[in-house]
């Protein structure tokens, strides 16, 4: 058990979970929270190393289970330095992306075995699961035009409607711990959406 509330922020590239996690941290802030804000992959200095393998568009060789693999390391030397040691320090943890990225990218969008992704990455995590997710959900063909090109992004919307999919069904079979926010309008609507999605837990 930890003591600090451990919050995930999840979608498809170009969503804009950054400026949404920014957004938050200020306001819990606000009311007095100690945040840390982090993401997945290169949340720590050999992380960074691992998501420049991962994102460079000419290791076109990197196979399917190496990819996987190179996940779940960045994101167990990630827990292991930087997520779990603020949550056990009460801090709030703010993270983009975590499994279910995996899950979402690698599983639904490549194919891949669920079950197999879920094993990797509860070793690699010590089975730490998000208090809260959010989900910022939008239509891959209009977020995907908002972002650089790296070696995922070069990937068919085809896909990415996979992949968006998945995000969906994860959400639907945890809805206790998922919250789908719609990702449509200005950066300060869906602000006070991931507010009001969030307010019962902070
Ligand atoms: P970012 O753009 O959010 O920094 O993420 C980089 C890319 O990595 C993005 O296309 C999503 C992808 N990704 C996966 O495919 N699986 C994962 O487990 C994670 C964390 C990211």
């Amino acid at each position: 058990m930890h003591k600090g509330l451990f919050i995930t922020l999840e979608g498809v590239d170009g969503v804009g979970k950054t400026t949404q996690a920014l957004l938050l941290k200020a306001h819990l802030e606000q009311k007095g929270h100690e945040v840390l804000h982090t993401f997945e992959p290169g949340g720590t200095p050999l992380g960074g190393r691992i998501r420049e393998l991962l994102l460079d568009p000419q290791n076109k060789e990197l196979s399917s289970m190496t990819e996987i693999l190179l996940y779940a390391a960045d994101r167990a030397q990630h827990v292991h330095e930087t997520v779990r040691p603020a949550l056990e320090a009460g801090k709030t943890v703010i993270c983009e992306r975590f499994v279910d990225s995996s899950l979402a990218y690698q599983g639904y969008g490549l194919g891949l075995e669920l079950d197999a992704i879920r094993t990797v990455n509860h070793w690699a995590t010590g089975g730490l699961v998000p208090d809260v997710t959010i989900y910022l959900d939008a239509d891959p063909a209009e977020s995907l035009a908002r972002t650089h090109r790296d070696r995922i992004a070069q990937r068919t919307l085809e896909y990415y409607a996979r992949v968006r999919a998945g995000f969906l069904a994860m959400a639907q079979a945890e809805p206790q711990r998922f919250r789908v926010i719609s990702a449509e309008g200005t950066q300060e609507e869906v602000a006070s959406r991931v507010l009001e999605a969030v307010e019962g837990e902070v």
